[in-house]
């Protein structure tokens, strides 16, 4: 069973994936963080990541794997785990920016398949039930309102004891989900066969229950 779930960034997508990929018994694999791992080789090596031809040329010195411990994903790039370290803006933006390559997607999409052709998986990202999976199973489109997002974003900076402009966030929301539907490569969309939710006014309990009974029908 291939489920494949795709939206925008603050959606939700990673909360609800793990909590169904748990619920079923299946493997999570969070694709964004590949993108992330991908992010901090560059740099750390100083490339520049606004040249796509520097970054290309060095994809060759770049190895990324997961493993799972205690039932969660780590990222490995080139053997070390980086998953402590690929959470921050710097790495956000460099993947962001990079991940719109067509080579930095080439070289992520057979590790990907593979993946999910010798597992349950639930799979999160932005490709998925598009180019990754086409064949998925079960395809779920993931989005929720701007202001909700970012709504959500705050409340997670504030938790955190800092107290981010609102509208600094729905900016920044908007910019992101701009790259990523409109660029050439893989760009955000909504498969055909994908079944569209909304998580703006649902809880993630909600949400994760609705996915479920839509995989318990395809059983
Ligand atoms: O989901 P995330 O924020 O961790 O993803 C990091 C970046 O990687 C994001 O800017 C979009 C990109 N990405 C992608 O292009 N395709 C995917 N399948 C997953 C992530």
């Amino acid at each position: 069973m291939n489920v494949a779930i795709d939206g925008p960034a603050g959606a939700g997508k990673s909360t609800i994936a793990k909590a169904v990929a748990e619920a079923m018994n299946y493997i999570y694999v969070d694709t964004g963080a590949m993108y992330r791992a991908i992010g901090v080789f560059f740099l750390i090596n100083s490339v520049d990541i606004d040249d796509e031809e520097a970054c290309k040329s060095v994809l060759d010195r770049i190895m990324v794997s997961i493993r799972y411990r205690q039932g969660l994903q780590e990222v490995l790039l080139n053997g070390v785990n980086v998953s402590p370290i690929i959470r921050t803006e710097e790495v956000s933006h460099a993947a962001s920016l990079t991940s719109s390559y067509a080579s930095v997607r080439e070289k992520l999409l057979s590790l990907q398949q593979k993946l999910a052709e010798e597992n349950d998986v639930v799979m999160d990202g932005r490709d998925i039930g598009t180019v990754v999976l086409p064949n998925a199973e079960v395809k779920i489109y993931l989005t929720a309102s701007v202001e909700v997002r970012a709504m959500r974003r705050f409340k997670e900076y504030e938790a955190k004891g800092l107290k981010p402009d609102i509208e600094q966030l729905k900016e920044e929301i908007r910019e992101r989900d701009f790259r990523d539907m409109n660029r050439e490569h893989a760009p955000l969309k909504q498969a055909e066969d994908a079944v569209l939710v909304d998580s703006s006014d649902l809880t993630i309990a909600e949400v994760t229950e609705c996915i479920l009974d839509i995989i318990r029908e395809k059983l």
